[in-house]
């Protein structure tokens, strides 16, 4: 199982003041030395964190394959269809979040995802969506020929008690009809070290995408130190 960090939040704290410190670009060369697998990158409508000449930086020097989060919006597709990141992982953007708000409704914006994903597919980039671990929306997901769906992980991330186990229980279920329908499966949102052994019991896992938890750690210890910590946790993963 691979580790994608998400490194928005290296931007977040430079934006917060203006400087050009500190640099998601040397936080991308760190993941590479500290062993992660990739390096996620959202580019956002808003460019609230990830600024372009961030992504164009990363993909230029790809310390790591690069995976693109972003918006089906025309903009941001053919700056991704300009730079060619390995990977984009399409998710629903809302201006005023916080953080991405749940998962893409494929069933809904059936129209609008699949000329996108076939254009991004064509240019020869992985193409991910990022659903809740809902049936039906892993089912369009593989019908729209995108290789990898990415399950939010959120829900039972903030989750405790019976709920979280039910919502563990779907994003079973989920990755087991996505292996099933030959979809590649990632896993994101929320996930930290407390939560990241009911992470594991999912099976057929290909990356885990994270990130505020890392940053957040890499205060006390350093970002390679807490990348270190994460890659230990889940080498716990039953095998
Ligand atoms: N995966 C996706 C699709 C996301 O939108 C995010 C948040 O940007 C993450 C993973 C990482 O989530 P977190 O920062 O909570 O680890």
């Amino acid at each position: 199982m691979k580790l994608g960090v998400n490194i928005d939040h290296v931007a977040t704290l430079r934006q917060a003041r203006g400087t050009v410190y500190p640099d998601p670009f040397d936080a991308g060369r760190v993941c590479a030395e500290a062993g992660a697998h990739g390096i996620t990158v959202h580019l956002r409508e808003d460019r609230r964190h990830i600024q372009d000449r961030d992504v164009e930086r990363l993909i230029a020097a790809r310390p790591l394959p690069i995976n693109l989060e972003m918006a089906n919006a025309a903009e941001i597709v053919a700056i991704a269809l300009r730079l060619r990141p390995e990977e984009v992982c399409l998710v629903p953007e809302r201006r005023q979040e916080l953080t991405t708000e749940g998962g893409l409704d494929v069933v809904g914006q059936e129209g609008a995802l699949r000329p996108t994903v076939a254009v991004l597919r064509d240019a020869g980039i992985a193409v991910s969506l990022f659903i809740a671990p809902e049936p039906r929306q892993i089912e369009k997901a593989a019908a729209l020929g995108a290789p990898f769906i990415e399950l939010h992980t959120g829900t039972f991330c903030d989750a405790s008690g019976a709920a979280a186990e039910e919502e563990l229980r779907r994003l079973i279920e989920g990755a087991q009809l996505a292996h099933r329908l030959g979809l590649k499966v990632n896993a994101g949102h929320g996930i930290n070290l407390d939560n990241l052994p009911g992470i594991l019991r999912i099976p057929h896992l290909d990356t885990l995408n994270i990130g505020h938890s890392i940053i957040a750690r890499s205060v006390f210890v350093g970002l390679r130190e807490a990348i270190a910590e994460m890659l230990r946790g889940m080498a716990q993963a039953p095998s």
